[in-house]
């Protein structure tokens, strides 16, 4: 007897085998639709194939129908071959890392989500399986229930940046009611980290511009509850912001907004930039050199900043948290955390989707579709 329905061009096992004693579930989905990379470069490199193997599902597993998964600029560089000192051996990977869809078959000790169930959630940054399937499988933790409130187009546009600003403001700066925020860039992360900032009762100043064509994120920025929201396209940053910041988020990450962010932050402020050079350095002089290599960078840097300016300096990298998703499908419910999504594609048409994204000519949140 199937345990469940199939949909989507997956094929499957019609008995399931339990392997409890072994502890995990034997999927009843064997292969599906997906993805590949199967080597780095352009879009034209992806490849949508037919029947993906689907592995067995482990005790904390989840496998989940994917009925829309969003584009990340992680994405775009991992396709380009950004972390290939990780992935290349790893080849075909699967991209993808935000989801949302249904639960269709769940691991032995999985007890928070139960099959059929709607769900959203995000896979971290070094997952090689992603999310641009039909089936994806996440842990228990990367995932939360999908409010009604929200589409699955609305909900995979959401995770994985929220979870990225969480990690930074909530996890490293502890930011608190009452506190100052500046936000550099006004994209996916940095408008989750605007509203997460001003749901925990602080006040949030941002630059953003109009980096892309038809960009919005002025008008975006401050919908989203900044209180002062600065064109850098047009005004000069330094002048425009006045006073100091508890936190700064910095997710654009050049020299510039690295060294405007950190003059304006208070002593025992938090500086926290989404470029963090640990890829790029373990990409150029491998693994095993750059991992350490990256690592002393970093503590040079902290020390150097903790000295010149007595603050603390981090490389902010998205981290699964499964308070931190809950506390996130909370203000999704009550409708304090949204994304804009500025185009869908059908899962089809991945290509034309990553191309639309390296040629800049969408600005904001771009989603494929899953049928
Ligand atoms: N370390 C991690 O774990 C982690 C996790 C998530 C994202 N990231 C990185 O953080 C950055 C933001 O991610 P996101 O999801 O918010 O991306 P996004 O939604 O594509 O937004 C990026 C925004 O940054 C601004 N921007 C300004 N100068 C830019 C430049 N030179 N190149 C690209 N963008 C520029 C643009 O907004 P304005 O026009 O309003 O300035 C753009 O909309 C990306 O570089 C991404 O790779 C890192």
């Amino acid at each position: 007897m199937p345990l469940w329905r199939l949909s989507g061009s997956a094929r499957s096992v019609l008995d399931p085998e339990l392997h409890r004693s072994l502890g995990y579930v034997r999927c009843i989905v064997t292969d599906c639709r997906a993805v590949l990379v199967p080597r780095f470069g352009g879009p034209e490199i992806l490849e949508v194939s037919p029947n993906v193997k689907v592995p067995d599902l482990k005790p904390h597993e989840v496998l989940v129908r994917a009925r829309a998964v969003s584009i990340n600029p992680l994405d775009t560089h991992m396709r380009s071959g950004y972390g290939r000192s990780i992935f290349e051996p790893l080849l075909p990977l699967i991209l993808g890392r935000d989801i949302s869809g249904e639960v269709a078959a769940v691991g032995s000790s999985v007890r928070s989500l139960r099959v059929g169930q709607e769900v959203f959630g995000a896979l971290h940054p070094t997952a090689v399986r992603g999310t641009y399937a039909d089936y994806a499988i996440l842990s228990e933790d990367e995932l939360t229930t999908k409010p009604a409130s929200v589409t699955h187009v609305e909900a995979s546009a959401i995770p994985f940046a929220a979870l990225t600003a969480w990690r930074a403001l909530k996890s490293t700066a502890r930011i608190a009611s009452g506190q100052r925020v500046l936000v550099l860039g006004g994209g996916a992360v940095g408008l989750s980290a605007i509203q997460l900032a001003v749901a925990s009762g602080c006040h949030v100043s941002t630059s953003c511009g109009s980096y892309s064509p038809g960009s919005q994120s002025l008008e975006r920025v401050l919908a989203a509850g900044a209180e002062q929201a600065v064109d850098y396209t047009s005004e000069n940053l330094e002048l425009a912001i006045k006073g100091q910041f508890d936190a700064v988020l910095d997710t654009i990450g050049i020299p510039d907004t690295e060294r405007i962010g950190i003059n304006f932050l208070k002593r025992g402020g938090h500086y926290m930039t989404l470029q963090g050079e640990a890829a790029s350095v373990a990409d150029r002089y491998g693994l095993a050199l750059g991992l350490p290599m990256a690592t002393a960078l970093l503590l040079k840097k902290q020390m150097q900043y903790r000295y010149s300016h007595g603050i603390e300096y981090w490389w902010t990298y998205m981290r699964a948290d499964s308070e931190g998703l809950h506390e996130i499908q909370k203000l999704v419910e009550a409708g304090k955390l949204k994304i804009p999504v500025d185009k869908t594609f059908p899962i089809t048409q991945v290509r034309q989707a990553h191309e639309a994204k390296d040629k800049k000519l969408i600005p904001g949140k771009v989603v494929l579709e899953v049928d």
